[in-house]
């Protein structure tokens, strides 16, 4: 078994903090999610593994990853010179793959579970597709299942307008070589691009098993800022524990589970966990709430932050409350009014935003 992790694509749901870093690469709770995908691949056992870049953002994601060395994995890296599709994607690593299995799991998604128990349940049932699938408000967005009785796959339709059901087909999908073969079969959608959900509509029509497995456990795709502040916040609430390295005077109070990495220094200041404080950040006279990551080297002084991702090098300066909020690496949120408001906010890499 072998995985190709997508890790290429557009991240035009992201901008503008996509113009100038890759969408992958984006931390939750302290950590890009490349990096737990990485995670999840490696306690499956899987070694050899193959991931997808674009010409854009491939040396970003070549720069953290390695050579896998850190997760006990061997990378191999696969340009593909436009995002043309998720089928796409699977054609330009043909080589890669060869006759073997894989499980392909796009990089900027995450699963509470992991894939060890999944493909575990592939060896042993042998189809060609396990699918995984989740119920969600907003199937329209999404590639959604129509099931039969049984609970077998009738269908598999591609952001429908009218959706058959309310199961979307989760970013992680484990195949038999015999998808190559489907993809072959496939013309391009209406958007232009080789898409997955036809591929494997393409197996059942050529009469080939497709299994499903509806997910217990959270599903999070981060490639939209609501969704990214909500995958910070499951993350930072499941594996987030109290770990003080950093430095904390007196005047400040530390509750709940709150991460303080080395070299990171709280004065004068509340900060009430679930919350990550990473390497070289500085919290001066402030209040940080919940579900909050500050990057590395972030200052936050005379503030209050909640609910929010402040990427590395950026400042928070007398803001009276920021919440529901991701603000790009070396950004500048300073506020000279005295006027009392909150603020909510996206915005990208190297912003200034006096208010
Ligand atoms: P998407 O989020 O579907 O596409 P995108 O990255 O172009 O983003 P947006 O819709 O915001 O413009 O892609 C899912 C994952 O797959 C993501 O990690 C990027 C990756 N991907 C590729 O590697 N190659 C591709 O051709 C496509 C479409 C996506």
């Amino acid at each position: 078994m072998k995985a190709l992790i997508l890790s290429g694509g557009k991240g035009t749901r992201l901008r503008p903090l996509t113009h100038t870093m890759a969408k992958q690469l984006v931390p939750v709770a302290g950590k890009p999610i490349l990096g737990y995908v990485l995670d999840h691949i490696a306690q499956a056992g899987i070694k050899s593994v193959g991931v997808i870049i674009s010409p854009e953002t491939g040396q970003e994601v070549k720069d953290y990853l390695g050579t896998g060395k850190s997760w006990n994995l061997r990378i191999k890296y696969i340009l593909q010179e436009e995002p043309l599709g998720l089928a796409h994607a699977v054609k330009t690593a043909r080589d890669f793959l060869g006759n073997s299995d894989f499980v392909m799991y796009l990089g900027d998604n995450l699963l509470s579970q992991g894939v060890k128990d999944a493909i575990r349940n592939f060896k042993k049932a042998r189809p060609d597709a396990l699918i995984f699938l989740k119920e969600v408000d907003n199937p329209r967005q999404f590639g959604v299942a129509a099931l039969n009785k049984d609970g077998s796959i009738r269908r598999l339709v591609e952001k429908p307008k009218r959706p058959p059901s309310n199961l979307a087909l989760v970013g992680v999908y484990i195949f038999s070589s015999r998808i190559h073969e489907a993809i072959d079969r496939i013309k391009p959608s209406k958007r232009g691009e080789l898409e997955i959900t036809d591929a494997i509509q393409e197996l059942i029509n050529m009469g080939r098993p497709v299994l499903s497995k509806v997910l217990d456990g959270w599903w999070l795709d981060t490639g939209k800022k609501d969704d990214l502040l909500q995958a910070n916040t499951i993350v930072l609430d499941e594996y987030i524990n109290r770990n003080i390295k950093g430095r904390v005077d007196d005047n400040s109070k530390i509750t709940g589970r709150v991460e303080v990495d080395r070299g990171a220094r709280v004065v004068n200041s509340v900060i009430r966990g679930p919350v990550k404080i990473c390497e070289g950040a500085e919290v001066v006279n402030s209040f940080i709430g919940p579900f909050t990551s500050i990057g590395e080297g972030v200052r936050i002084i005379d503030s209050v932050v909640e609910h929010s991702v402040i990427l590395n090098g950026s400042l928070i300066s007398g803001i009276e409350r920021l919440e529901d909020s991701l603000i790009g690496r070396d950004s500048r949120v300073i506020k000279n009014s005295a006027q009392h408001k909150a603020l909510r906010l996206m915005i990208g890499d190297d912003t200034v935003v006096e208010v």
